[in-house]
């Protein structure tokens, strides 16, 4: 018999573990039609964000009142109002035409980086028939005088807006620097999160010398990218009162396996549909089946978590532990 690959993301039953994450791939109803024929679980959108909502943030105006000399990177790193693909109203409209067109849970995106009046749009969202909202707090702290402190609190207060405005089930996105990341997935939980997607990816600038200009670099993920997430996730699992999406370098049903182990409720996947096509998702669908029937797993619930932190026969692994022994069992010669 097949295992079950049935999952709980959000409190959503989902029909397997493979959710498409937040790329313009969903923004398509016609992509996403062939995603969800392919056994896409669920589809998150590309996000709507604080700045196309907010026409002149804090940031875009100290960006520009200063100049670029200074404030380059914050001028190349946000998009000029010109060049959004949408606009919020077009946003509202897509989550619509995307129920229309797929009957799997639809994941509006909305990605920001403090609370403020474009957070409204979560309930906009819910209404234009989200089944789910994904917070992606995305958030650069470039201020000497700004603690981790004031930084983390920036972030619980903008779930918390967001949460207080939605009946929806709300996951958080979030990067990995954080000095406690434990710390900060339990008050994120507390602020309201049901669920946490670990982890955002932060495109990082990269200077061009001919020109001396800075350019906003968007590279596809690499498989060898899934081991921050398998960490963090195996750090997390069972420890939360939410649900945990891995996402960033699940390429096949090996890294998908992997961030079950880990204990994730759903792997996502963006870069590996780009570079292999919308096929993939059947086809890790298929290896994940296979994987599970020869090695006598039953269930997905079953998979999940057994190697996580607390489950897993060695969790020093997760820690400090094999950080010496991995550094000097390393064979190496100069060349
Ligand atoms: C072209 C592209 C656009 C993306 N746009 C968004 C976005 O709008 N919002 C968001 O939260 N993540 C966005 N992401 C990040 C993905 O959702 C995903 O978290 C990341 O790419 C890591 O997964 P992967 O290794 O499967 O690509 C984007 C990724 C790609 C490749």
């Amino acid at each position: 018999m097949s295992a079950d690959l049935n999952t709980t993301y959000l409190g959503l039953k989902l029909k397997n573990p493979l959710v498409i994450s937040a790329c313009p791939l969903t923004a398509e109803a016609a992509v996403l039609k062939r995603l969800e024929q392919a056994g896409a679980a669920a589809a998150v959108l590309p996000s709507l964000f604080e700045e196309q909502i907010e026409h002149e943030s804090e940031q875009m105006a100290k960006a520009e009142e200063f100049g670029t000399e200074s404030f380059a990177e914050a001028l190349t790193y946000f998009p000029r109002q010109d060049d959004y693909r949408t606009g919020p109203e077009e946003y509202l409209e897509s989550i619509e035409a995307a129920k229309k067109a797929v009957s799997i849970p639809i994941v509006a995106s909305l990605n920001g980086a403090s609370a403020g009046g474009w957070v409204r749009y979560a309930k906009m969202m819910q209404e234009a028939g989200a089944d789910a909202l994904e917070l992606n707090v995305y958030f650069v702290p470039g201020e000497m005088d700004m603690t981790g402190k004031e930084v983390e609190d920036r972030y619980f207060e903008l779930v918390a807006a967001v949460k207080q405005s939605i009946s929806i089930p709300l996951a958080v996105k979030i990067g990995p620097y954080f000095s406690s990341l434990c710390n900060v997935a339990l008050r994120l939980v507390e602020a309201g999160a049901d669920g946490l997607v670990l982890f955002n990816r932060f495109f990082h600038p990269d200077i061009d010398l001919e020109n001396m200009e800075t350019h906003p670099q968007l590279h596809l993920s690499a498989p060898a990218e899934l081991s921050v997430p398998l960490r963090w996730v195996a750090m997390l699992h069972g420890r939360l009162n939410a649900s945990l999406a891995a996402t960033g370098g699940i390429h096949d049903a090996q890294g998908l396996l992997k961030a079950l182990a880990a204990g994730a409720d759903v792997g996502m996947i963006a870069s590996v549909l780009y570079q292999k096509g919308i096929d993939q998702v059947a086809a890790i669908l298929a290896d994940l089946s296979k994987w599970m029937d020869e090695k006598d797993y039953a269930s997905v619930e079953q998979l999940k978590g057994s190697m996580s932190r607390e489950n897993c026969p060695d969790p020093a692994a997760f820690q400090r532990g094999n950080y010496m022994k991995t550094l000097t069992s390393f064979v190496g010669k100069a060349i």
